[in-house]
Order: structure tokens, then sequence, then C-alpha cells
């Protein structure tokens, strides 16, 4: 498909459905989008001491995620250079070097070929080792300690690629009373019969709650009010806030920024969304934040309303419920979502259960308006502008002459 054949599949009033499911077009995304962008991976909390690594994808590419002895972090692609096998099955773990189970060869976590059965039977030129080893993903870098990657050697810094959606991660961390977030427990693994860009779309989307979650939003009406003070079962409080009038959700902030990236705010305060800002959990949570940050800072912090964040093409994240989704494409109709549960450190420990509890749960039209940073804002908090935004940069990718 030529590019000006694509051009004519995004329009400002439609989008065309092999958009969505033409196998031809999902193997050029590999290429053009995954293949290009800076990809969300993790955090360097998975990856702690030398030796540790989880192993995930970057579009087509499994890959190993891992801290090499020299401190860095190494995302290499999980291929043995001998015939091709993957060489690390393990979701995560800690190692020295990883060996192929197909014939033993042998890398260190820099993904240098470190050894190999029978090599005086590969010939070579006197005194040259074997070369080859782990192909090494070219760009690798963090922001606030979440681990990005690019499969291209060349494209914009991270800093440049997230924009003003730092701020997103800014407040994601800014909420530990340590000053610091760490996933904790694994990785909740969910598949769908869909195009990968169906739940980025999702996300943001903030007119389905009210159909889409009638049932729970019905079942959650039926439970007796906790008692005023307690801290109640978060299930019931998102699943009533699901429920919120349509007054609520225009009132939502909807920022689109370069990139595809989109987040949601204005929305959930704790008053909303925690039943009971006096509970001793919240109270010595709020202590434990003005430690840090002083009272100003903590309700500065607290005050800050963002839920949704989409980091384009492959995650989305909310910091007040300190959850991770990453997006792997799988093919044109299949897709598998990775959830990572965060812990803020210095934090009570009620809040990470609430967190788990909220990942067990949870799993109209309108232009644009110029905001701060050269963001634009949803006119409405139900706009679609964080769809258009991502199939915008969708379009930037793949009909990119270079
Ligand atoms: S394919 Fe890995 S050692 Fe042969």
């Amino acid at each position: 498909m030529n590019i000006q054949a694509i051009k004519g599949l995004v329009q400002p009033d439609r989008v065309h459905r092999a958009v969505y499911t033409d196998p031809a077009l999902f193997e050029l995304e590999m290429d053009r989008v995954f293949g290009r962008a800076w990809l969300i991976l993790g955090h360097e909390s998975q990856v702690r001491s030398p030796g540790d690594f989880f192993t995930t994808r970057m579009g087509r590419e499994p890959v190993i995620v891992t801290r090499h002895t020299d401190g860095s972090v190494r995302v290499l692609v999980n291929r043995c250079a001998h015939r091709g096998a993957r060489v690390c099955e393990a979701a995560a773990g800690t190692t020295a070097e990883f060996v192929c189970a197909y014939h033993g060869w042998t890398y260190g976590t820099d993904g240098r070929l470190a050894g190999l059965p029978l090599p005086d039977g590969y010939t070579r030129p006197a005194g040259e080792s074997i070369g080859g080893g782990l192909t090494r993903v070219p760009r690798v870098d963090a922001y606030r300690g979440f681990l990005f990657a690019s499969l291209a050697e060349h494209g914009p810094t991270l800093a440049e690629f997230l924009g003003p959606l730092r701020a997103s991660f800014d407040d994601f961390v800014e909420r530990a009373p340590d000053g610091e977030v760490e996933v904790a427990g694994g990785v909740f693994k969910h598949a769908y019969q869909g195009n990968w860009k169906l739940v980025l779309e999702n996300h943001n989307d903030t007119v389905h709650p009210t159909f889409v979650h009638a049932s729970s939003i019905w079942a959650a009406r039926q439970e007796p009010m906790a008692a005023p003070g307690a801290y109640s079962e978060i299930g019931v409080r998102q699943m009533l806030q699901n429920g919120a009038p349509w007054e609520v959700w225009e009132n939502t902030g909807l920022w689109v920024a370069g990139y595809g990236h989109s987040w949601m705010a204005d929305y959930h305060d704790d008053s909303r969304l925690v039943a009971a800002l006096e509970h001793p959990a919240f109270a010595e949570y709020r202590a434990a934040l003005e430690r840090r940050l002083g009272r100003e800072g903590a309700a500065r912090v607290l005050g800050e309303l963002r839920w949704n964040s989409i980091v384009y093409p492959n995650g989305s994240f909310m910091s007040q419920f300190r959850q991770l989704r990453i997006v792997h494409p799988i093919a044109a109709d299949r897709t598998v979502v990775y959830a990572y549960s965060f812990r803020l450190k210095g934090a009570p420990e009620r809040m990470f259960r609430d967190t788990v509890a909220f990942a067990n749960v949870v799993n109209g039209t309108a232009s644009p308006v110029p905001d701060r940073d050269g963001t634009l804002r949803g006119r409405t908090g139900t706009s679609e502008v964080h769809i258009r935004n991502q199939l915008a940069a969708w379009l930037e990718y793949m009909t990119a002459e270079s």
C-alpha cells in the first residue's frame, strides 16, 4: 500500500475500517509505528540489580530488558544469534547469563556471545573469535524511572517524544511519600480479539462507561453505602463513579499533545473517589507526603487530578490508582495487554491493596481548544479529540517519507 493510499484512510470526518482490520497495514505499522516510536517497556524497579531481567515485546520483536554488570539497562532482542530460537523463556528473574536452550549458545547480560559448544566447528580467520550476539535495541532511556526503548537508530529524544506528557509521570512519582514508585507483584495479562488501537482509544473514552458498565453501575448502587469515615471498597466506588451524570463527564478535562499522547484530568479528585478523606489510611498517607513536601507541596500533589494518560502507541497509566498498562499488538485482530501495579514507597500498605483491587475491577465528538505547553484541550471531557490525535500520529508515522 503506497503512502497516498494510506493518507486516504484517515480523513477529517471518517476513518476507513482497514486501519483496524487489514493484515498488510498491520505489518506496515510494526515497521513504521512500533519500529520508530519510543515504546514504554516497564520500570527500573523491575531490573533493580545487575542480572535482573524481564521479557516483553516491542512490536513484533520479543525483547529482554536487563541490568548489565556496569549498571546500565540493556534491551536485547530475544532471538539467538545461532539459529533464531528464543533465548529466554522466563517472564522475569535474575541471571549471570542467558543460555539458549536449543544448542547452548551463551550470552552475557550485555548480549555479547560468551560461549558456545564446539567452537572449532566454525571456520573463521585465524585469531578472530566468533562474532555475533543478541541484537541490541539501539536506543534505551528512562524518564522518572519508567523505561523506554526505540528500535530506530535516530529520532526524537525521549524528552521531545514525551513533551508535556512528562507531567503525568511527574504526578505519578510525586505521589509517593518517599519520592519513588516500584512495580509490585506480577503482571496481569489479558488478550482480546481486536486491533491494538481500540484499547488506547477506549481508555480516555468517557462516553462508554454509562453504557458498557451499566450492569456494574447498577450492582454498585445496590450496595449499602459505606458508613461515614469508612475506607470503602474500591471497586464499588469506581463503579459508582462510572455512573456519574453527564455534567461530570462533560466537564472532565481532556488534553492531547504531539505524537498521539493524551490525558484525562479534572476527574476523580480524592474527595470524590475516596469515600473517606478522614480515614486513618488516608490521613497517614497525607502526613507521610507532608513530611517530604510540606503541607502546601502535598496539597499541590493531591490536587493534581490526572486520570488516564496515554503514551501512544503502546502505553496507558493512571497515577491515582498506580497502574500501568502496556499494549502489545499480536495481529491486526489480536492484542495482549500487560497490566502492572505500582506501590508508592512510603505510603500505607492499604493503598497498595486498593491498587490491586482496582486493577482487578477495571481492566462526543468535539473540537479542541489550544492550551498550555502547545497542547490542545478537548472542548468537553467526552470529546474524541484524543482518538483523532492518535490517528493523526498514526498517519504521521505511516506516511513519513524516510
Ligand atoms: S538456536 Fe540458539 S544455540 Fe542454536
